[in-house]
């Protein structure tokens, strides 16, 4: 199917099923422990081995020599595999930028050096502790974010958009800040850390049951790091616990299951410790953001510039923080400039939202503080500089309605009755304080395919490599086939995650739900022709699909009826066309938040939280609210607690646990609400839905961090704001 239009009327415009609040599909299986995570495939190989990694303990340098004899002696021990046993690795894919595994060069610290095999995990483990290791460590490598800004920032770079003059706009501006903002390195701390059951078999054909959102991609990247055939490799990645881009790519879990298990002869399966999660996968990088705004009298943006600092491994991205700059605000002149310190941490890479998570966590305060030396109330700021072009492509939105997220936001939040002055509203031991963000993110489609199978008994099973990261591609692509099929949804059954299964969009980037239902879809009408042959018509256009029918005229044939003989199968693929990039399709929300700040002590307590999101179509208000609130959840973390912190001497993450990486919990959040317009986007796809993911955590930790700004008069542009940065300048108590 091509998607080379926008969108006309369409089965969806009546729905049945898509739109309903339908209870996640693997819900029951996962809160009651019957999903099988990657590390739980007890079933799907016989003799499965423990493996456990060894990570490098410098972060830059050499390994000179690496003594196994202890390790190997040690009991249960099967094999040993350690990174001078071969050449480097290629590295796996474009998208990745340290190696996994091989060779002596050691980028980050605890880069995977050694595999040991055993019996059991205690075994593995205690044996990789036996490994003497030698290092030659680089000295002088660089390690601080802060730092190398301060030796760069000076120095001039050709800026990604310059649009019209900003420096004479801005120095001509009626009022204009310029401030300067700090994020700190985030790690995605999903639930479930790598883990990898590796297994070959006797002619080179491997068999990787692991955690991963793009199976697909998978695939090719184990069969260039292993340098064999891509149709030897087989995924499967049913269950996923949590992913937020930490698991868009292979990592060591992979490499060193499948090594373990070659060297062992035996399948092997490996989970990450979640320590090396934290140092071996990836990280969303740190960020220093200076911000500019100019604007006229009444608050027109007049200038806008965005220049954005992070850091990265030599040859990778850091965190572009700058995106939404270029086309959220309407703004006369911009300057859009980013600059990458190289540096050994380790892997800066994907994290939910990449870009506008930290960006806008830098944006939207500089919005709050131009608002302020307006005197403008800060929605008001915002409605004044809405647009329905981007200012820096000059391309419309597709659908964009974020004055309605903020009138409507404000309006049910009670915006009116707020604390305008900052630091001077009490309630008993704390003061009360309110604050306001706009959240944009692109919202991409990209090619699905999938599989329909109608059964004999009139029942149909999906097949698709999709993945349901806890997103809930079950449930949207049951209810998207059921409703296509004119089906109950009961009698759809969707398998998701093996790379056997025809290749689909993945889930990233906020594009999974869009573009796999769109597939989803494609095979449907696929198969609604070959049921309309089957009947005897040319095509399905003037059937009616519905009740577990088909109807041509005044004839009803049950589609149990249509594949008595055997299964009917029917492929197909969504390909979206270009057409959809002379439009800028994106999402939009406001967030509203109400802190308390102990007076005493500048703790910080969320009060109450509410979104309104402009998505397109909701495909279900059950998943899509659990993506949002969920986002919310990180954002608050962003905002308030999250960081990596880092040696900036070793180059290590010391807080690689989840008791010190702290991120709220429920009891962290009394009230949550969510609001989506329900908007359609017909551009966006079939269906006129677009993501709501990664929209979810955009411009929440800015709602925070004004927030507290508005309850204490303290302004701390370096995120997370812990105590520590509000204590001194907090009111007289
Ligand atoms: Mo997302 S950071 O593309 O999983």
């Amino acid at each position: 199917m091509d998607f080379n239009t926008a969108a006309e009327t369409n089965i969806f415009d009546r729905p049945k099923i898509l739109g309903k609040a339908v209870p996640r599909r693997d819900g029951p299986l996962k809160t009651t422990g019957r999903a099988p995570y990657a590390y739980e495939r007890h079933d799907v190989a016989e003799g499965q081995l423990v493996g456990y990694p060894l990570g490098s303990a410098i972060a830059k340098g050499r390994i000179l020599s690496m003594d196994t004899e202890a390790a190997r002696a040690a009991p249960g021990v099967r094999a040993i595999v350690t990174t001078l046993d071969m050449e480097a690795m290629p590295v796996p894919s474009e998208m990745h930028t340290a190696h996994l595994f091989g060779g002596d060069k050691v980028e980050h610290y605890h880069q995977a050096i050694a595999v040991v095999v055993a019996e059991t995990f205690e075994q593995a483990r205690a044996a990789t502790a036996l490994i003497k290791v030698e290092y030659d460590a680089d000295e002088g490598a660089e390690f601080d974010l802060l730092a190398a800004y301060e030796k760069m920032k000076d120095t001039p770079v050709d800026p990604e958009v310059s649009k019209g003059d900003f420096e004479t706009a801005f120095a001509n501006a009626a009022h204009r800040i310029d401030r300067t903002y700090v994020t700190t390195p985030q790690n995605h701390a999903q639930m479930e850390p790598q883990a990898t059951v590796a297994a070959w078999d006797e002619n080179g054909n491997v068999t990787l049951w692991t955690s991963n959102q793009m199976i697909q991609w998978a695939k090719k990247a184990v069969a260039k790091t292993f340098e064999m055939d891509v149709e030897k490799v087989r995924v499967d990645s049913p269950y996923v616990g949590g992913g937020f881009g930490n698991k868009l790519f292979i990592r060591s879990d992979v490499v060193l299951a499948a090594l373990g298990a070659k060297a062992a002869g035996q399948p092997v399966k490996l989970a990450m410790p979640r320590p090396f999660v934290m140092n071996n996968t990836t990280h969303r990088a740190g960020t220093v953001q200076r911000i500019r705004i100019g604007t006229d009298a009444q608050g027109k943006i007049v200038a806008l510039a965005h220049e954005g600092t992070s850091n990265t491994l030599p040859g990778g991205s850091g965190e572009d923080a700058t995106n939404q700059s270029q086309h959220f605000y309407a703004a006369d002149t911009l300057l859009i400039a980013t600059r990458l310190a190289e540096m050994h941490l380790p892997e800066a890479n994907a994290m939910r939202a990449p870009g506008e998570a930290s960006g806008l966590m830098g944006l939207e305060m500089a919005m709050d503080e131009m608002a302020e030396e307006l005197g403008m109330d800060p929605v008001q700021f915002r409605l004044v500089n809405d647009t329905d072009t981007s200012p820096a492509t000059g391309k419309k939105f597709s659908d964009r309605n974020f004055a309605r997220c903020l009138t409507e936001g404000a309006e049910r939040f009670g915006w009116e009755n707020r604390n305008t002055t900052p630091g001077s509203r009490r309630e008993g031991d704390w003061l009360i304080g309110h604050g306001v963000a706009g959240a944009f993110r692109p919202s991409p489609a990209t090619t699905s395919g999938a599989r329909v199978r109608l059964q004999a008994d009139g029942r149909i099973i999906v097949e698709t490599d999709m993945t349901d990261i806890g997103t809930g591609s079950y449930t949207i692509i049951a209810q998207t086939v059921a409703e296509a099929m004119g089906m109950d949804i009961e009698d759809v059954e969707v398998r998701l995650g093996d790379s056997a299964f025809p290749v689909s969009s993945g889930s990233g980037g906020q594009f999974g739900a869009v573009s796999s239902t769109a597939g989803a879809y494609a095979a449907c009408t696929a198969l609604r022709r070959e049921v309309a042959r089957r009947i005897g018509h040319n095509d399905a256009d003037g059937l009616s699909f519905a009740r577990g029918n088909v109807t041509a005229g005044a004839k009803e044939t049950p589609l149990v009826d249509i594949a008595p003989e055997g299964e009917i199968v029917a492929e197909d693929k969504v390909k979206f066309g270009s057409f959809r990039k002379d439009r800028m399709v994106a999402t939009f929300a406001a967030h509203f938040v109400e802190v308390g700040v102990n007076a005493w002590t500048g703790e910080v307590r969320v009060r109450r939280m509410l979104g309104v999101c402009d998505a397109g179509r909701i495909m279900n208000p059950t998943t899509a609210l659990s993506q949002v609130i969920g986002g919310m959840v990180m954002g608050v973390g962003a905002a308030l607690s999250e960081e990596i912190a880092v040696d900036t001497a070793k180059g290590v993450f010391i807080n690689h646990d989840l008791a010190n990486y702290e991120v709220p919990v429920h009891a962290d959040i009394p009230e949550q609400e969510v609001v989506f317009l329900d908007t359609l986007d017909p551009v966006s796809g079939p269906l006129k839905s677009k993501g709501v993911g990664e929209l979810g955590l955009c411009g929440v930790a800015g709602a925070v961090a004004n927030a507290v700004y508005n309850a204490t008069g303290v302004r701390a542009r370096e995120y997370p704001i812990t105590l520590d940065k509000l204590l001194d300048g907090l009111p007289e108590v």
